[in-house]
């Protein structure tokens, strides 16, 4: 196989850019300013500023009725922690899905679906949709049972909040995006887009302090460097991360 050739991550990509509409990404925070940052340069901010992207973020406190903004309250039952009210979550989603429909409401949880490339991808395709991040102890449950249409979790780790895991499924999510990247292909060659991890890449000066470039790289001959970039993919993977070799057929495509 070769990683620049049709396979089935690039079918997908090829079927993303002629159907994709704009997307919108509603985030419901009480902690706005942690995800200002991210979402405020690079890549997302470009993606935002070519249209191509809306990530709006909501103030939970913004959407309560006491003159405290109360969001969170103690937990019923021997446990004190700390749970966020249903109230002002539920005000917020319903005011959202008045306006438009959502294809997914998101809840940022460790004990929700593992973020892969593949969720990504599945995402990135989506015309609208919402997460809420999760903070204190935890979120009253009727808001899982009966607001949430799915939850997401960025690794085996607990986080203070909700809204670093936002970020990361942010930009996971936006890079796919059609024209989000100035390179067309670069989304595609990514790491674990076809189950393999990146080859090396290098750049100039071809020798600094005795170390060599591979010469492969520098000889012009572009099948063999498309043949050397495969099997550093293969062997990087094979040493790195081998169960993801688990999920390939003989030729390297996706089972
Ligand atoms: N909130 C707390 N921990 C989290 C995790 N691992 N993934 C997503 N959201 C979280």
């Amino acid at each position: 196989m070769n990683k620049g050739s049709i396979n089935k991550s690039t079918t997908f990509h090829t079927f993303v850019a002629y159907f994709h509409n704009d997307m919108r990404i509603d985030i419901i925070t009480v902690l706005p300013e942690i995800l200002e940052s991210p979402l405020g340069h690079s890549i997302i901010k470009r993606a935002q500023t070519k249209g191509l992207v809306q990530v709006q973020l909501h103030h939970l406190r913004d959407y309560t009725t006491d003159k405290h903004r109360t969001v969170d309250d103690y937990a019923f039952g021997p446990d004190a922690g700390m749970v966020m009210k249903i109230e002002p979550i539920f005000n917020v989603i319903s005011k959202l899905k008045s306006e438009r429909h959502y294809d997914d409401i998101i809840y940022t949880s460790p004990d929700g679906q593992r973020l892969t490339q593949q969720v990504a991808n599945g995402l990135s395709i989506k015309e609208n949709i919402i997460i809420l991040c999760g903070h204190y102890k935890g979120i009253d449950h009727r808001v899982r049972e009966h607001l949430i249409t799915r939850e997401i979790s960025i690794g085996d780790y607990v986080l203070s909040g909700g809204e670093l895991a936002a970020a990361i499924i942010v930009d996971s999510v936006v890079r796919l995006i059609p024209g989000v990247l100035s390179d067309e292909t670069s989304a595609l060659t990514d790491s674990f887009q076809d189950n393999l991890l990146a080859p090396p890449v290098y750049t100039r000066p071809a020798e600094f302090n005795g170390w060599k470039v591979p010469e492969v790289l520098t000889s012009g001959n572009f099948k063999a460097i498309e043949k050397w970039q495969m099997e550093q993919a293969l062997e990087r993977t094979k040493q790195l991360r081998p169960e993801l070799l688990e999920g390939l057929d003989e030729d390297g495509e996706i089972d």
